[in-house]
């Protein structure tokens, strides 16, 4: 367990293709244990590999904080709808845009035991599912933001 460096924005690894996962390697499954705690520790509600410097096809997600997705070779099989919001990418920290997404996705993936499944996918974890899908392809959000990329400002934490 631990957390990595986060690559940002500039990184040439993040607009390289990623290869696909034929075997969950002890490496591998230590990869996806840093990448849930980075992705925890930087309050972020998904990361993929790249973001870690790694070219391979996993990403995790987790839109409600309960229940991360485990995504290896995630593929989006189906989608409809559309929906208009405000996106931003934990490489690229202190900012968001406004990206038009599909509203609904199915999604296929394998877990890590190799086991294929498929799920679906609604708003925001729809707009998740999509942006970290795009990181595997070496694809960033700023790609489709409508107008200009600004400035976020996060509310103070309390504890
Ligand atoms: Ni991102």
């Amino acid at each position: 367990m631990a957390i990595r460096n986060i690559r940002e924005f500039g990184d040439p690894v993040l607009n390289k293709v990623c290869k696909e996962v034929t075997e969950v390697t002890p490496r591998i499954r230590e990869l996806i244990e840093d990448m849930l705690d980075t992705m925890y520790a930087a309050n972020g509600v998904g990361l993929a590999a790249p973001q870690v410097g790694i070219l391979k096809r996993i990403a995790v997600i987790d839109t409600t904080g309960e229940d991360p997705y485990i995504l290896i070779n995630p593929r989006i099989i189906e989608e409809s709808g559309e929906q208009t919001g405000s996106e931003g990418c934990l490489s690229y920290p202190g900012k968001a845009g406004t990206v038009t997404r599909p509203e609904y996705v199915k999604c296929t993936a394998f877990d890590v035991e190799m086991k294929e499944f498929t799920f679906e996918a609604e708003g925001l974890l729809a707009r998740a599912v999509c942006h970290e899908l795009g990181h595997l392809d070496g694809h960033l959000y700023t790609e489709y933001v409508e107008g200009d990329v600004y400035e976020v400002k996060y509310a103070e934490e309390e504890d």
